[in-house]
């Protein structure tokens, strides 16, 4: 160890057992048909091991810089959670972080963002375990995703006060929502579970300031 670690070493440090614990715990899953004990076992091993190979490290440190999805949803909380496309995205999706939810993407984004997961998903050293969809499947989990992906505004955002705010904050994770898909009394809800999430993954949140001149923004732009 050299010196007092900077920002991004910081990062590292505390998202390397971070992502080692989601692995094991994944592995863990009693729900998912390849996991074993020997499974459980051997990502617990694998873990503990100092990260030696490049892939190992480049996910690591890809991991420092993009948030990872919010921990919080179940597969119940999953659009229409008997289809395949929902249980494809328990499956595959929920072994390295947690089940990535439809909305917290545009149609537009999730190719790129599945793009990247196909990669993430061959490379990872078969240690791990992690299922990989054959390419039948990716579509599937695919067209689930754009199917009940975040509705973005398409026309020009109405120009009231806190069009700023609601522009800078609410684009750090996803596209800008469309401020007309929820009713006015719905929004500090939304706001305020989009603040923990900002909280969990950014580790920074929202004043109570901020917070109020967004929802007025999104509550007069929404009718
Ligand atoms: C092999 C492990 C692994 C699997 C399996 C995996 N991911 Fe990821 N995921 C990561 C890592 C590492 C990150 C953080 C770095 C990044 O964003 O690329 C991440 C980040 C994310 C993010 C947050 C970053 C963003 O761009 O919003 C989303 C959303 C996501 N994954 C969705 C998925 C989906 C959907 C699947 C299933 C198709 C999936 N992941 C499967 C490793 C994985
Ligand atoms: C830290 C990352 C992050 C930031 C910043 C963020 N969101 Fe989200 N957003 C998510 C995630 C994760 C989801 C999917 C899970 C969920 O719905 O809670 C999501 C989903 C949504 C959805 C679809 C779900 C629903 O309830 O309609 C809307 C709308 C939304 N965000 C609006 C906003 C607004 C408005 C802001 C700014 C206050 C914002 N987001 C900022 C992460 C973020």
């Amino acid at each position: 160890m050299k010196g007092t670690p900077r920002d991004g070493q910081r990062r590292v440090l505390i998202l390397l057992p971070a992502l080692a614990l989601g692995l094991a715990a994944a592995c863990a899953q009693p729900a998912t048909d390849t996991a074993t004990a020997a499974d459980t076992a051997a990502a617990a091993a694998a873990a503990q091991q100092p990260v030696t190979s490049y892939t190992a490290d480049d996910l690591l440190l890809a991991s420092t810089k993009v948030a990872l999805p919010p921990t919080t949803i179940t597969p119940a909380d999953l659009p229409d959670p008997q289809s395949q496309g929902a249980q494809y995205v328990v499956r595959f999706c929920s072994r390295c972080h947690g089940i990535p939810s439809p909305a917290m993407h545009s149609a537009t984004d999730w190719p790129g963002v599945t793009r990247r997961m196909w990669l993430r998903m061959a490379r990872i050293d078969p240690v791990y375990a992690i299922p990989v969809p054959e390419v039948g499947d990716e579509l599937v989990i695919l067209q689930y995703l754009t199917d009940h992906a975040l509705k973005v505004s398409t026309a020009n955002l109405p120009d009231f006060p806190g069009r700023q705010a609601f522009e800078t904050t609410c684009a750090e994770c996803h596209e800008l929502a469309d401020p007309r898909q929820h009713s006015p009394g719905d929004w500090f809800v939304v706001v305020r579970r989009m603040n923990e999430h900002m909280r969990a993954i950014l580790g920074q949140e929202l004043s109570a300031a901020e917070i109020q001149e967004i929802v007025l923004y999104l509550e007069r732009a929404s009718t």
